[in-house]
């Protein structure tokens, strides 16, 4: 079935909900009603979807902005919230998380034995000496002892910090050294595309000679060998698995730190953004319930995310399971061992709600409708997008090849930084139009403005900023109070606004566009990465003077990355050898996703008189664009020089 559009008054594309979803809708007129009313009263509601130890005294606490404290005085685990309290109701035969490991085996993990796993886990923390306020890394793959990792550390008020099973050794270590983190969590491999591939040695590596690591806890996944280094690492099946599955959680302030995660900023070192506990369930929650219609007990829900990543915390771990969710989690990759893994598990589990990137869209789409359309997606009543825009012809075809030409897509803008869903339709309300993300939801509050600050209306295009705090917003940056507001809040400090680094447009219908980042910032395939990390890794290279990166547009991945690099007098250019270890350096800094798609050995980079370099028209190089007006370069033959190559 192909869906069709209706059009409105402006001609606009527009897909409505059906009444029959209208009608069964999580998310009706009401709720945005009552935001407009009381916006601290809206939140004061919601925060009542959980469980809580104490009650709080005050909603927002404002008074120290930026950084804000929500629902002050309040007392609540995050972990009861997220599992006992679903087993308290009767739930526990539920299951929370339908496992699919890449080489072909499943496990049903019910409530029942989430919680005795998350008990047994957070008694052998317990017993390694970890107290409240302690932090953890976890660098797993796509396995169900992750997410009970993660929620050992709620239980116990301990502070995680879940770094991507794809960073390398090196990324692996400044985090744990920024966070001074005490114990990681790893596995001695993963399988990628039928392969073991190590994963604890990464971690060897990355530890020897951290200070701050007492123990290293290791989930046996693959079976491959391992170092062991006596006295500090340990296997999870000889401790977690023999500790008692009783434990009581205590309950711990609202502003707790839940957990940190490193994101990519303008500069070099990554960032740690910091959640804390009572806002962000209670955002993550609401949004998980209204965005996605989820219906306990009736729906299947599948985020193709990872948990190395905020939407794998937020809308895999947290506001799913504070839900009382039934999910898939799958360990492996779209096309292993073929490219209908995906639609092979939709069908296997009856997914009902899909949410996953446009990058992973396009490249369905590139492989064929016919592998889709060999398999019965009937149960899908909901898709759903992140990470970065998605191009109308991606949204038409997910909406008509996975969606029956039905199913209402929510896409979703957020960031690391504002810890849940800000901006996006709700499924039984909103009539989409394919490629925006339409509206802030109910209690959020979003504006489009220009360099002055001021408001932009239908038809304007300029920065995207959030002027009121909102509950799950992050607390500041880990370790660095004058980063935070610096990066964040010095743009628009009298207005008190959060810059939030992307571009945005309102159509003549007053649907908001979001046009991607306006900063250093790149996003392949929805990951973030910066350009002057990138620079820093090639420049570590002993050949590489100076570097310049660009993201420049790509078909899937939404942006590739394509680097200038001029050499050191006297280093020799061995053409391809070179290039291959530039790639393999950015790899073993950063990540293999970090590895530019294009590097050119250039004899001089542009740069504005200032000695800036001139990233706009190195974009446009790569990109193939006509240069324009170079004026205030130094030397505009640089140009024919770079283009020559
Ligand atoms: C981009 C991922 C357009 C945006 C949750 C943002 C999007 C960055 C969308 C955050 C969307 C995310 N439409 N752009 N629906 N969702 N982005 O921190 O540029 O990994 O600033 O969080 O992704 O990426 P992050």
């Amino acid at each position: 079935m192909t869906s069709t559009a209706d059009t409105n008054a402006t001609g606009s594309e527009i897909y409505p909900p059906s009444p029959a979803f209208a009608a069964a809708a999580n998310a009706g007129p009401e709720l945005q009603a009552a935001a407009d009313t009381d916006r601290l009263a809206f939140w004061d509601t919601q925060a009542r979807r959980l469980d809580w130890a104490t009650e709080w005294t005050q909603v927002l606490d404002w008074s120290d902005a930026p950084v804000a404290k929500w629902f002050v005085g309040g007392t609540l685990n995050v972990a009861y919230n997220c599992v006992d309290r679903h087993v308290l109701a009767g739930n526990g035969d539920r299951v929370a998380i339908a496992f699919e490991g890449e080489p072909g085996d499943s496990r049903a993990i019910t409530y029942n034995d989430l919680l005795a796993e998350v008990s047994r886990a957070a008694n052998t923390f317990t017993d390694l000496g970890l107290v409240a306020g302690d932090r953890v890394a976890i660098y797993m793959p796509m396995i169900p002892e992750a997410i009970v990792a993660m929620l050992a550390c709620a239980r116990l008020g301990l502070t995680h910090s879940v770094v991507f099973g794809g960073f390398s050794a090196s990324a692996l270590r400044s985090r744990i050294d920024d966070a001074a983190a005490k114990l990681v969590v790893t596995t001695d491999g993963q399988w990628r595309r039928g392969q073991a591939a190590p994963l604890k040695a990464a971690v060897d590596e990355a530890v020897d000679g951290a200070e701050s690591v007492e123990h290293v806890l290791v989930v046996k996944r693959t079976g491959i060998d391992v170092d062991w280094t006596g006295g500090r690492d340990l296997w999870w099946h000889e401790t977690v698995d023999k500790a008692s599955p009783e434990h009581t959680a205590q309950a711990f302030d609202a502003e707790h730190p839940l957990f940190i995660l490193y994101t990519s900023g303008t500069t070099g070192k990554p960032k740690g953004i910091i959640h804390t506990s009572g806002g962000y369930l209670t955002q993550a929650s609401y949004t998980h319930h209204n965005v996605f219609d989820h219906k306990p007990g009736e729906d299947v829900y599948w985020c193709t995310a990872d948990i190395g990543w905020v939407t794998g915390h937020s809308y895999i771990v947290y506001g799913p399971l504070s839900n009382g969710v039934t999910q898939v989690v799958y360990e492996g990759t779209p096309n292993s061992p073929t490219e209908h893994r995906h639609f092979e598990i939709i069908e296997k589990y009856g997914v009902s709600i899909y949410y996953t990137a446009p990058t992973l869209v396009r490249t369905f789409m590139k492989w064929g409708r016919e592998i889709p359309d060999a398999h019965d997606l009937s149960s899908i009543r909901l898709l759903g997008s992140v990470g970065e825009p998605i191009n109308p012809e991606a949204w038409r075809w997910f909406r008509d090849v996975i969606g029956a030409g039905t199913a209402p897509i929510v896409d979703t803008w957020w960031q690391t930084e504002t810890g849940a869903i800000m901006i996006s339709p709700l499924p039984g309300i909103t009539a989409t139009k394919p490629g925006s993300a339409m509206a802030p939801l109910p209690g959020i509050s979003a504006r489009i403005v220009d360099d002055e600050a001021r408001p932009l209306g239908a038809g304007g295009s300029g920065y995207l900023v959030l002027d009121e705090p909102w509950p799950s917003m992050l607390r500041g940056i880990w370790g660095d109070m004058d980063r935070y507001r610096d990066t964040y809040w010095s743009r628009y400090a009298e207005e008190g606004w959060y810059f939030a680094g992307d571009g945005a447009k309102y159509d003549e219908d007053g649907a908001l566009w979001v046009l991607g980042r306006v900063d250093d910032v790149m996003n392949v395939s929805g990951h973030r990465i910066s350009t002057s990390e990138v620079e820093s890794a090639l420049v570590g290279h002993q050949a590489v003077a100076e570097a310049a990166v660009v993201g420049a547009a790509d078909e899937t991945t939404g942006q590739g990355i394509v680097a200038f690099v001029i050499l050191r007098e006297g280093a020799e250019n061995t053409g391809d050898t070179l290039i291959a270890e530039l790639r393999a350096q950015v790899s073993t800094e950063i990540s293999p996703i970090a590895k530019p798609r294009q590097i050119t050995v250039v004899p001089e980079l542009p740069k504005t008189r200032s000695g800036k370099i001139m990233r706009r028209l190195l974009r446009d190089i790569a990109e193939g664009r006509d240069l324009g007006d170079t004026s205030t370069l130094v030397d505009p033959k640089v140009f024919d020089a770079i283009r020559g190559k």
